[in-house]
């Protein structure tokens, strides 16, 4: 039962009693302000803490974002969670975690709050074009393999007062549903999806088991996308997903290209998808 004082609690016990998962999000560890959790993961993973260890923060004053971008987490007004896993997998394979926790978030809104969450290829969750969600993975490898992967995600939950420069561009769920979403429910039906995908993607090391679902919720798929790689541009239509995780684009003389999505930026012709 939720405490009336502090409804929308993300403290380690109150999050560790909502999971239903046998393994991942077990066991919290929360922040009331940290630089970033994927530093206190990385931390957690250096002192030995076990696959499925989760941190979360009310506040990051460092929050990283992809491309080594800023990731701004007001205190209270989002989730900002980091995931500790160590798979026994190819190093090269590991960056598809990445859209497996995409997916897995995609799917938490759209059960919950009943909005037409979809994915912005790689891993963007964007609901009516406009992002409310970011995942940032690192991983720790040396010759013998992976050490482990850091999934983090950031979801706009409350955050109301972007940047100017992200007005148009990122959105909250209160601000789509009209409601506060309670973290503690999204954080804990976010990793029963990730632990059920997850366990999909080890058993082949790749997303054939995920690629049907991920193309469904897949934005802008069928439609026009300019995709710019460096010294490389072109447009074509996006047939969504292969099982690598790249996305297939047919050029107009009717030629396939996988785009990995390492360096590339894809954009759909009109907006911010
Ligand atoms: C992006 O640029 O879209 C990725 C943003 C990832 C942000 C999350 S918030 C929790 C975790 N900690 C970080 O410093 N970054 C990730």
């Amino acid at each position: 039962m939720k405490s009336w004082t502090h409804p929308d609690s993300i403290a380690a016990a109150d999050v560790e009693s909502r999971m239903e998962t046998a393994w991942a999000g077990r066991k919290v560890y929360s922040y009331t302000v940290t630089d970033s959790t994927n530093n206190e993961i990385r931390r957690l993973a250096e002192q030995g803490e076990p696959e499925g260890t989760l941190a979360l923060a009310e506040e990051q004053n460092k929050g990283k974002g992809r491309r080594g971008r800023d990731w701004m987490t007001p205190a209270g007004s989002a989730v900002a969670m980091s995931l500790l896993l160590r798979p026994a997998i190819e190093p090269a394979n590991a960056s598809m975690v990445t859209l497996v926790m995409g997916l897995a978030v995609a799917a938490a809104c759209r059960e919950l709050y009943g909005v037409d969450a979809r994915i912005k290829w790689p891993n963007d969750v964007v609901v009516d074009g406009k992002k409310i969600c970011g995942i940032l993975t690192e991983m720790s490898c040396g010759a013998d393999g992976v050490h482990y992967v850091v999934i983090g995600v950031g979801i706009n939950t409350c955050v109301e007062a972007f940047p100017e420069e992200l007005l148009d561009k990122a959105v909250s769920l209160h601000k789509l549903t009209g409601n506060r979403p309670d973290r503690a429910e999204l954080i804990a039906c976010c990793m029963k999806k990730f632990e059920e995908y997850y366990e999909k993607f080890l058993e082949t090391e790749n997303l054939s088991q995920l690629k049907e679902a991920y193309n469904g919720y897949l934005a802008g798929k069928g439609g026009m996308v300019r995709v710019l790689e460096p010294g490389n541009e072109y447009s074509g239509i996006s047939e969504g997903i292969d099982e690598r995780g790249e996305l297939q684009v047919r050029r107009e003389d009717g030629t396939v290209e996988s785009v990995y999505a390492g360096e590339v930026s894809v954009r759909g012709i009109y907006g911010y998808i």
